[in-house]
């Protein structure tokens, strides 16, 4: 049931706001983290985090989040190399392992390496009665409810909330964050719902871009930090449902070759948070429009009336969210991808050659 929209990636796209209520209040009571007594992180050296796709995209999110907010070592990879390059483990070390199915037959393979070799290993899944829920020490459910659309929506976002209490409480855990700075890390998570239900309400300005994206043969996504995998998954969201050739750069990666793709028929969107990295990424934006490329500029207000001049368009996001933003920015990303897919006549819902679960490897 489509729920009165016409594809079931506008319905999960949608649903953002009530899913996130849905896992925040599930893991976040009465202003207290609540998780399985065995995550206490005091004893953990390192954290791996292993999925494909979006999921995998979760992890270089919550990398991020690990290691700035928790001091923790972190690493992250795609299940398909992890399996087969035979990383040493550290047996203090925990690994997480993010699946929408929990069937994914290379993450499921690389659970499997990592158990005999790990202190613990932890399934954020939102299946709770898959193989990878099953087979992990933990498993943690993401509570999206069932994701209908190939391409994955809810479930990324309610990963990423999932992946950020945990991250939160490897802080508290470990002495990073006292009682008052975690409460207000927390707040900002409680806010995320209603700041979704405001980036939802992009999905026009989203779709007044659609026929300019549609007629690229190739558009590229740039971002830093938390933001850069969040434009990795803006370039494979429009892969997926539009076939439009795109790639996610790292901002700061531009100039050491990506660069020479930039003319005025490639569009550039620009992920920039008014965060400590926004001053870089303005002037990666401005290397390429000095070479004629056509910038989206998603920021908020400020950000934009300080950098959006000269640009094609610009998207104004929510200024609050925090550390977590990248949550928030996961939105137009979906909305860019739908509408031009929509714009394009491609099947939303089930785009070629894609299999919503992949058993095989
Ligand atoms: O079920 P999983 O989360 O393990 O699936 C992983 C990927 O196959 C999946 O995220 C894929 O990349 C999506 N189609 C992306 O939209």
């Amino acid at each position: 049931d489509k729920a009165g929209h016409r594809h079931f990636m506008a319905k999960e796209i949608a649903e953002q706001p009530r899913v996130l209520e849905d896992v925040l209040s599930h893991y976040i009571k009465d202003g207290r983290i609540v998780l399985p007594e065995a995550l206490d992180f005091r004893e953990v050296d390192r954290i791996t985090l292993v999925g494909c796709g979006t999921a995998s995209l979760a992890g270089q999110v919550a990398r991020y989040w690990f290691e700035q907010i928790a001091g923790l070592p972190c690493e992250t990879d795609i299940a398909s190399e992890f399996r087969y390059r035979e990383p040493p483990l550290s047996d203090k070390s925990w690994a997480i392992f993010v699946s929408q199915s929990g069937e994914t037959a290379d993450t499921l393979a690389a659970l499997h390496y990592a158990a005999p070799r790990v202190a613990r290993t932890i399934g954020v899944v939102n299946v709770g009665t898959s193989a990878i829920a099953r087979e992990a020490d933990v498993a943690l459910p993401t509570l999206a409810g069932i994701e209908v659309c190939v391409a994955s929506s809810k479930a990324f976002t309610c990963q990423l909330a999932v992946l950020a209490i945990l991250a939160l409480k490897a802080a508290h855990d470990r002495g990073r964050l006292d009682d008052a700075a975690l409460g207000r890390h927390l707040d900002d998570l409680r806010a995320m719902p209603a700041l979704m239900s405001q980036a939802l309400a992009l999905s026009d300005d989203c779709a007044a871009l659609a026929g300019w994206l549609s007629e690229a043969s190739d558009v590229i996504y740039l971002g830093r930090g938390a933001l850069f995998p969040v434009a990795l998954e803006g370039a494979l969201k429009l892969k997926e449902l539009s076939y439009i050739h795109a790639e996610g750069y790292a901002s700061g990666e531009l100039k050491h070759g990506p660069i020479a793709l930039i003319d005025r028929n490639v569009p550039i969107v620009v992920l920039a948070p008014r965060d400590a990295l926004f001053d870089k990424t303005v002037s990666n934006m401005q290397e390429v429009m000095a070479r004629h490329g056509q910038v989206l500029l998603i920021s908020d207000a400020e950000g934009i009336a300080s950098a959006g001049s000269g640009t094609h368009a610009s998207l104004a996001m929510p200024s609050e969210g925090g550390v977590f933003q990248a949550m928030l920015y996961a939105v137009p990303m979906q909305y860019l991808a739908y509408h031009t897919a929509v714009a394009k006549g491609t099947d939303v819902d089930q785009p070629r050659n894609l299999a919503k679960s992949v058993t095989v490897e």
